[in-house]
């Protein structure tokens, strides 16, 4: 069988950082997206040519970005599509912007990187997901799901309607053999986080810890496997018991 490829956007750091240290291990072949050129933070031996520099705010790029990937697939396969790039922008003093605080700039730049990005990736995308009968992996958030006192509204609205989007790539790809699923994460160990976290933790997981990101790395890894071959459509949560 020939070596799987998989594009990750979102890999210099965090949850994307440990998905992709991950799948090397599993002997996956890796395309990684992001802002920034390569990141010697998540280094690995072919990490330099492997990277693709974009920005998803510029939905009108992604055509040219899928080409950039297509060129990269030796055989047309693309095996898995992890979209977990995603922002979650702060007011002053790293303040959660709620309505009344986000113009609409702002909403463009959430809604275009944490979801439109994503629809517009699968679609330039399909004819080698297809080809691969390959596997979708959206990031989404516990925060899609209820109020959040750090996440902002544009954020957790974007991270509602991807989980909408999973159910609609469901839908849509499954009848060419490919599957879609979302992970929602809760307090994951990242940079992402904001000052309180811990009194969060404390009073809200059963578990009273952080997530690691391996843990969140290792159920996508099943998404993106044999061991989950009839899963499509669902939303795992990975959060310590935080939705209860
Ligand atoms: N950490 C948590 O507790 C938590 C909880 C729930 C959900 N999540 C979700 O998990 C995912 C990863 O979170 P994380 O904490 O690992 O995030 P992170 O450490 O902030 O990393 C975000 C990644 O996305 C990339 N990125 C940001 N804006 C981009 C853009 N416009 N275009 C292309 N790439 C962009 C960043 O690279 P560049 O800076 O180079 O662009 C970076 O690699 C996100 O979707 C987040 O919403 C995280």
């Amino acid at each position: 069988m020939s070596t799987p490829y998989m594009l990750l956007t979102g890999a210099s750091r965090g949850i994307g950082h440990a998905t992709v240290k991950l799948f090397l291990e599993k002997g996956w072949r890796i395309l990684t997206v992001s802002r920034h050129p390569f990141s010697e933070e998540c280094r690995w031996p072919a990490a330099r040519e492997s990277h693709i520099q974009a920005d998803l705010e510029d939905v009108d790029g992604i055509e040219a970005l899928a080409e950039v990937v297509r060129q990269k697939l030796p055989e047309g396969k693309l095996a898995a599509l992890v979209n977990n790039a995603g922002i979650s922008p702060k007011g002053p003093g790293g303040s959660r912007l709620g309505i009344l605080d986000t113009d609409a700039d702002t909403w463009r730049h959430i809604l275009n990187v944490n979801l439109v990005s994503t629809a517009l990736l699968a679609r330039a995308l399909s004819p080698e997901l297809f080809a691969a009968k390959g596997a979708i992996v959206n990031v989404t958030s516990i925060v899609g799901s209820r109020v959040h006192p750090f996440a902002g509204v544009a954020y957790a609205a974007s991270k509602a309607a991807l989980a909408s989007l999973t159910r609609e790539m469901a839908h849509e790809f499954g009848p060419y053999g490919v599957r879609a699923n979302a992970i929602a994460p809760g307090e994951i160990s990242t940079d992402i986080l904001s000052p309180g976290t811990d009194q969060l933790v404390e009073a809200l997981v059963p578990m009273k810890r952080l997530g690691t990101t391996t843990e969140v790395a290792k159920t996508i890894y099943f998404l993106c496997s044999e061991e989950s071959s009839y899963i499509n459509g669902a939303e795992i949560h990975i959060n310590g018991g935080q939705h209860v």
